[in-house]
């Protein structure tokens, strides 16, 4: 079927997008939106809108009648018409070369006003040097700001990604299931949104954080390769890169290493990107979780420009610096970075990129400028021109550093590294930088509590096994993150598939038996039910969506998305609910609920 064939509906012959020169003399009936509305010298100009882009229709007393005429006259910014008329080459002075359908408009000879519009809100047609409205006033009027064609082809390019997904995966013979969305709590990390039961008074259902259990569930029950374009739902601390509701393309399967999983992923992330115009060259590089923090001093390393962490511990051990002293006694090591030419940065810059460190929770950078001659700075002034030598500092080089734990030490660097690039220029030497970082630990440990790094079910590396109860903190999970210019496109591990060892991992949680038997009872039911081995993975589709298209916020990519206040602004969302519908769920409201 061609093009212009599968635009056609009972009310217009075709869209207004792919009109060209070459349609020059046929009649067409078009159907949108007055764009833009132009009265000039006794002829009215309308720019006609559909999804497909935009047409100049023209109506003047020679062509149209005095219906016509009167009628375009009277036409509003958003009015829905449909119009019939005669597609004519423009004169050449007035073709305009930035818009597609430029050369051509269409004399239009019949116009039916389908629908009027109020005067919007927010405007949609903006000339090029009009500001966008703010986004708070956009999210009201979502209704107007999706017919920007940056959103439109936005969501467009989301959509052919998910199908590009969706086809890949069943190439492979992946299999699409739905899981439910009432569900039971699954540990994400986050919290969960809580749906009260009617028919089971003071019960709840929990909306999935993502499908992880029930992915695993499939894998015992034999479905081999499970996929999932997944709604999940986190109530959690907003920031950019997080919406409460989010969607992930979930892949479990059987019988598998990690290297299959990585694989296939990144063909399929590959595929994806080709069809959003990015580079992605395969095979992504991989680099294990130990590597990237020891040498970027963060799990999601944007490796578009080098810059490595390097340790100077040993060649500044007998330097004079307290701190540098107190935190090598106490156990810490003394870490920073060599930056070429660094030494032009003034100190404002410096301190910019100290504050970032600060907040990573570190007390602070030292730095020393090596300039002809002459060392200064916090920690240039303990350094004699051999010792800044020794540890690879030239003329004209800035040095950023910091002593003390890694746990500490390292975010503190990798703030200051994307700081210091920032500064230096450095940031773009690369355009797409991808990144598989492996072997996660299986536990984070802080001030001695332990938590899942990523989640309860990621399968310890087989040498790990026996530390589970005397050294958890140094479990090396089989975990892999997919790293795109230093944010986290996805996220996943082989599972464990072993009742025993998955009640082992629960307990070193501080999970006592009673409570895996609650939380995670069906789970293990699954497990002694005869699992295979398995794993999967989840790409978080809305951040790759943002990414391709260079969009500023995941609100961007997303038809209707949340405030930062986790707040739906278009339609109202969250809102109070009457009395007779609390008593229904045997809810009370105990606390003031004033809008914020
Ligand atoms: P994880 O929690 O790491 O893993 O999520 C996987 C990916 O989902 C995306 N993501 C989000 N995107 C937008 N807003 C959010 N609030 C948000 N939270 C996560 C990220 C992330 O990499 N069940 C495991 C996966 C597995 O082990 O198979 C999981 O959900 O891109």
């Amino acid at each position: 079927m061609s093009q212009t064939k599968a635009e056609q509906t009972q009310l217009r012959e075709r869209m207004v997008g792919g009109l060209r020169s070459q349609d020059e003399g046929t009649n067409v009936q078009l159907a949108g939106w007055v764009h833009r509305r132009r009265d000039l010298g006794g002829l009215v100009f309308v720019d006609l809108r559909d999804r497909s882009g935009l047409i100049q229709v023209s109506f003047g007393p020679d062509w149209a009648n005095e219906e016509v005429f009167r009628i375009a006259h009277d036409l509003s910014h958003e009015d829905v018409i449909a119009i019939e008329g005669k597609v004519e080459l423009r004169p050449e002075a007035s073709q305009n070369a930035d818009l597609a359908t430029g050369a051509v408009e269409v004399k239009a000879t019949r116009i039916e006003v389908l629908s009027n519009a109020k005067t919007p809100a927010i405007p949609v047609y903006r000339a090029p040097e009009d500001q966008l409205s703010a986004e708070e006033l956009r999210l009201q009027h979502r209704v107007l700001d999706l017919r920007r064609s940056e959103l439109q082809a936005n969501l467009i390019l989301r959509h052919k990604l998910v199908l590009t997904a969706r086809n890949y995966l069943d190439r492979l013979g992946f299999v699409e299931v739905e899981t439910p969305i009432l569900t039971k709590a699954t540990p994400e990390g986050a919290r969960d949104y809580l749906v009260p039961s009617r028919v089971h008074r003071g019960e709840f259902y929990a909306l999935p954080q993502s499908p992880q259990l029930y992915k695993q569930i499939l894998m015992v029950a034999g479905f081999d390769r499970y996929f999932q374009i997944a709604r999940c739902f986190r109530d959690e601390d907003q920031r950019a890169d997080r919406q409460p509701e989010f969607t992930q393309i979930d892949v479990e399967a059987s019988f598998v290493e990690p290297d299959d999983i990585l694989v296939w992923m990144e063909g399929l992330v590959s595929a994806m990107a080709d069809v959003a115009g990015i580079d992605a060259p395969l095979p992504f590089p991989r680099m294990t979780w130990a590597d990237a923090m020891e040498r970027f001093g963060s799990d999601r390393p944007d490796l578009r420009f080098n810059l490595e962490i390097q340790d100077w511990t040993q060649k500044t051990k007998d330097i004079d610096s307290h701190i540098i002293q107190s935190q090598i006694k106490a156990g810490g090591r003394v870490r920073g970075l060599r930056l070429d030419g660094g030494s032009q940065l003034s100190r404002k810059q410096i301190e910019t990129i100290e504050e970032r460190a600060k907040d990573t929770g570190a007390p602070g950078l030292l730095w020393a400028k090596y300039n002809e001659g002459s060392l200064s700075g916090p920690l240039g002034r303990f350094l004699t021109v051999e010792t800044a030598e020794a540890i690879g500092l030239r003329v004209g080089d800035l040095a950023i550093a910091a002593a003390g734990p890694d746990r500490l030490t390292s975010p503190a660097l990798a703030a200051a590294r994307i700081g210091a690039a920032n500064a230096l220029g450095l940031a773009h030497e690369r355009e797409h930088s991808w990144l598989w970082v492996t072997d996660f630990p299986v536990f984070d440990e802080e001030d001695g509590e332990l938590s899942a790094s990523h989640h309860p079910f990621v399968m310890p590396h087989q040498d790990d096994f026996e530390l589970l109860e005397t050294d958890p903190g140094a479990v090396r999970g089989t975990a892999y993150d997919l790293v795109y210019n230093g944010t986290e496109f996805g996220s996943g591990s082989i599972r464990v598939h072993q009742p025993e060892l998955q009640r082992r991992i629960l307990r070193a949680l501080g999970l006592d038996d009673v409570e895996i038997e609650e939380k995670f009872g069906f789970l293990l039911e699954a497990l002694h039910a005869g699992a295979p081995p398995h794993g999967g993975i989840a790409l978080g589709l809305d951040r790759m969506v943002q990414r391709f298209t260079g969009s500023g916020s995941l609100r961007d990519v997303i038809a209707f998305p949340k405030t930062t206040a986790a707040r739906a602004l278009y339609e109202g969302a969250p809102t109070r609910i009457g009395e007779s519908e609390l008593k229904d769920l045997a809810l009370q409201v105990t606390t003031s609920c004033k809008r914020e």
